[in-house]
């Protein structure tokens, strides 16, 4: 242990912060968001013993993305959320420059944590360690040190452990950047989370048929849904096109067959997860009724994040809503989690023309949509962003934060229904039952109108939502 340990500074922090941060308009009502200070990737995402766990990337101590903390959420239901004790600081040697992204396991009955320790030297360089930590009877966490050093053939950066169990094994899949500066995944075995052994890249830039896909891969989260294996990451420095990966950072997937006995995973091109401004790091869990939930991070890295109004209340950034994950056809489908029904206030409905729909206020609300004929549609949420609906095609407009400029982000194909869940600073747009998404924080003059045009006829149902803060 360090001699010092930074819990008294991070207690005024809190102390000081959260009052702050309640009375910022834009504070989320229903979504998960720091108390105070910076949030970053889900980490630890886990059904364990009747309850859900969600750890976070967390700076409490200011709004930059230092001092990285796992931070701590449990819920019996996905809904209401409680504040459990501060999980992991970075206050040892091997984790001294952050406690960064990583998963949680069920090793025989022990909630255990699998996270990178971060560490930079004065000279620009770095190393990572993944690291283990264990549940103790207080619900804090013990740490247990580094399992896995930096391997052969790679640069420090190497991060992220998401890790499973399949059959007699532990798996480990990590981000990585090896010595050319591409991205790869790796992927490690064990049979006891203690000795890892490497069992190669699976997926990256050059590798399996795609071609240049960035410098660094970070957050990697494997699993089996439906027919297919989907790997999900966030592979950094893929080019822009005309119409997709449009943000700083893009949030991918790759769908295919994975092979353990030849640890080879054969994958079709990158998907977007999500088309919006907003979103990041997802990670995957299991429910015990066997679903696969994703959460992620509603806010992207490098981009325009420092300019979010958040900051000067002293908080910054949010979590997307759980979302519940299928698969047709290859393509990965995600859903709000069926649980968030119960925010629901009373269902009321409009059917008739997009001009003559009412005004409806966008602070809490979930809205779902279906276009009746041909035309148009525009969702104008209080003049700050707009959603521009055909039937081929759908067009996010937002400001940049930075210059006022007006930003696109788009989804393509037929778009025939919309089910839009908003909070105060945030809407996330699913197209299709799921079959795409768009994630974008906003921030509008309190209370947020959300009005309609256009001369398509709609059908509309929605509900208010019922506020729901963290515990
Ligand atoms: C992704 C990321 C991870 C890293 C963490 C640090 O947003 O850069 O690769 O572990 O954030 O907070």
């Amino acid at each position: 242990m360090a001699s010092t340990t930074r819990l008294p500074a991070i207690l005024q922090a809190v102390m000081k912060g959260q009052p702050q941060a309640l009375r910022d308009d834009h504070y989320p009502a229903w979504h998960l968001a720091p108390v105070t200070g910076l949030l970053n990737d889900p980490n630890g995402f886990i059904h364990f013993q009747g309850r859900y766990h969600l750890f976070y990337q967390w700076n409490p101590l200011g709004c930059e993305h230092k001092y990285k903390c796992w931070g701590h959420w449990s819920s019996a239901d996905l809904v209401q959320w409680r504040h459990e004790p501060i999980a992991l600081m970075p206050d040892e040697e091997y984790d001294r420059n952050g406690c960064y992204s990583g998963s949680a396991v069920d090793n025989q009955g022990k909630l255990t944590l699998c996270y990178t320790g971060n560490v930079k030297f004065d000279d620009g360089g770095r190393t990572a360690w993944q690291c283990l930590a264990v549940q103790n009877a207080e619900g804090g966490f013990d740490k247990r040190g580094p399992v896995v050093p930096l391997p052969g053939g790679y640069t420090g950066h190497v991060r992220d452990p998401k890790v499973w169990r399949h059959e007699h094994h532990w798996y480990m899949v990590l981000g990585a950047q090896d010595l050319e500066l591409q991205g790869k995944v790796l992927l490690l075995r064990s049979e006891n989370l203690w000795n890892w052994q490497s069992l190669g890249e699976i997926a990256g830039s050059g590798l399996n048929g795609i071609g240049d896909a960035g410098y660094m891969w970070e957050c990697p989260d494997l699993f089996a849904l439906g027919g297919k294996t989907f790997l999900l990451c966030c592979p950094q420095g893929v080019e822009r096109e005309e119409k997709r990966f449009l943000n700083a950072h893009p949030s991918a997937y790759l769908s295919g067959e994975f092979d353990y006995a030849r640890a080879s995973f054969q994958h079709g091109p990158l998907n977007e997860i999500d088309a919006g401004f907003e979103f990041y790091a997802p990670q995957t869990t299991l429910t015990a009724d066997g679903r696969r939930l994703l959460v992620g991070w509603m806010g992207v890295p490098d981009g325009e994040e420092m300019h979010q109004p958040t900051t000067a209340y002293g908080w910054i950034h949010q979590m997307t809503c759980v979302r519940e994950l299928s698969e047709q056809n290859g393509k990965l489908y995600q859903q709000p989690v069926r649980e968030l029904q119960a925010l629901r206030g009373e269902e009321e409905r409009y059917q008739g023309n997009a001009a003559a729909a009412p005004a409806l206020n966008a602070q809490r609300l979930e809205l779902e949509l279906e276009l009746e004929s041909a035309g148009d549609v525009t969702l104008n949420f209080a003049d700050t962003l707009l959603v521009e609906w055909r039937r081929d095609a759908l067009r996010l407009a937002r400001r940049s934060l930075q210059t006022g400029e007006w930003l696109y982000r788009y989804w393509q194909g037929d778009a025939h229904k919309l089910q839009i869940l908003c909070d105060s600073s945030s809407v996330e747009i699913f197209i299709n039952e799921g079959e795409g998404v768009m994630s974008s924080r906003y921030f509008p003059t309190q209370p947020a109108q959300l009005t309609f045009s256009g001369s398509a006829e709609l059908r509309a149902r929605y509900w208010s939502l019922r506020p729901c803060m963290v515990e």
